[in-house]
């Protein structure tokens, strides 16, 4: 009989839920094994006393599909090889970690979290000889190797949802809308769901752009009879130039509050229009998870619990060409998987006469 215990790491997202009750079916009904959430990510092992929840069936119902957030918690407070301590320094609590592992009894763990949460426990995890499998989670949906991370799917859903409740609002005022969507350093979530909500101009940090192509695209629209525009940008875009566009800048007489109001004070005098910006932000990760997020997120529960039962080890659960798969966590070590300038869903968006900036510029 195993003891595997499961924690998730890193930013919350829709579908997290799903994933542990898939990870305690398996384990508890085909194996007869026994399951440990731990609390807090990492953290649940390295407190002492140890912060962790025996799970049994009763607990993996059906309203953990529905559950948004994690049942565990997953206070990100740092890296446990460089530990903020309370006066500001930084202690290596790697040991806590092992030793709380080893207290525990536990036979291998499976980790939900991105790149970032990944590594680190992967790391971890080697110094305790302890096997590791992970499920990748994301609503940035950057993780290599993997068609879909868990949240992704739900977040572009409500990023969609908001240009669908911003274009009559758009219409009715004569504005130019401008909607800022999560993504960290990547434009999967701006490219997908500006696509799919009729944008007329998106901006990613894979693409540079320049604000007379923005201007002259907002212009095109108006001479085909159109009174209003949609421009969604990835948060991770830069200014015009490259720069990054500071969150507290006071500087000079613009006061930008992120990308969306940079955009925003930049574009109103070239364009002659109103222009209004919605910062999304962390409604993207909460909510019900969607249909697709709670399938892979299922798949991908079970699939880790088989990978732990065939001794297949230190690999990540992903989906590829529509089905659950999984390749070796050194693989997607250090890779953000960002969108491709010329794959697919860009020319695509080239094709509907979407801006989206110009790679030679
Ligand atoms: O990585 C997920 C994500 O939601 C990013 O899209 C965003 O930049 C970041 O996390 C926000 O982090 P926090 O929850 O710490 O504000």
């Amino acid at each position: 009989e195993k003891r595997i215990g499961i924690l998730t790491s890193g930013g919350d997202c829709a579908g997290l839920n799903a994933a542990l009750r898939a990870v305690v079916h398996r384990a508890i009904r085909g194996y007869g094994w026994r399951v440990f959430g731990i609390r807090d990510g990492s953290l649940g092992l390295m407190n002492r006393p140890l912060s962790y929840v025996e799970f049994d069936l009763s607990v993996a119902s059906g309203e953990m599909l529905r559950q948004g957030g994690t049942i565990l918690g997953t206070i990100n407070k740092g890296d446990p090889f460089a530990y903020p301590m309370p006066d500001g320094s930084k202690k290596d609590r790697s040991q806590d970690f092992v030793e709380g592992y080893r207290e525990l009894g536990l036979d291998a763990l499976i980790v939900i979290g991105g790149d970032g949460s990944m590594r680190i426990l992967n790391k971890l995890c080697k110094m305790g000889c302890v096997p590791m499998v992970g499920i990748p989670k994301t609503i940035d949906n950057d993780v290599a190797h993997t068609d879909y991370a868990i949240g992704y799917v739900t977040a572009l859903g409500v990023a969609t949802e908001a240009i669908d409740r911003l274009a009559p609002t758009a219409a009715s005022h004569h504005r130019v809308m401008i909607l800022e969507v999560m993504g960290r350093d990547v434009g999967h979530i701006a490219l997908s769901s500006g696509i799919g909500g009729g944008a007329d101009v998106i901006l990613i940090p894979e693409i540079p752009y320049n604000l007379e192509g923005i201007a002259a695209k907002i212009e095109e629209v108006r001479e085909e009879g159109r009174n209003h525009a949609l421009v969604v940008v990835a948060e991770g875009c830069k200014t015009e130039d490259g720069r990054p566009v500071s969150q507290v800048q006071t500087g000079g007489e613009v006061r930008y509050g992120g990308i969306g109001q940079y955009l925003a004070a930049k574009l109103a005098p070239m364009v002659d229009a109103e222009t209004r910006v919605t910062v999304l932000g962390h409604v993207q990760r909460g909510g019900t998870p969607n249909m697709r997020d709670r399938l892979i997120a299922s798949a991908f529960g079970v699939h880790a619990v088989d990978l732990i039962a065939q001794g297949k080890m230190d690999r990540m659960v992903a989906w590829q060409h529509g089905s659950v798969v999984d390749v070796p966590l050194a693989e997607i070590a250090g890779i953000t998987r960002a969108v491709d300038p010329y794959g697919a869903l860009a020319h695509t968006a080239r094709g509907l006469g979407i801006y989206i900036g110009e790679m030679n510029s």
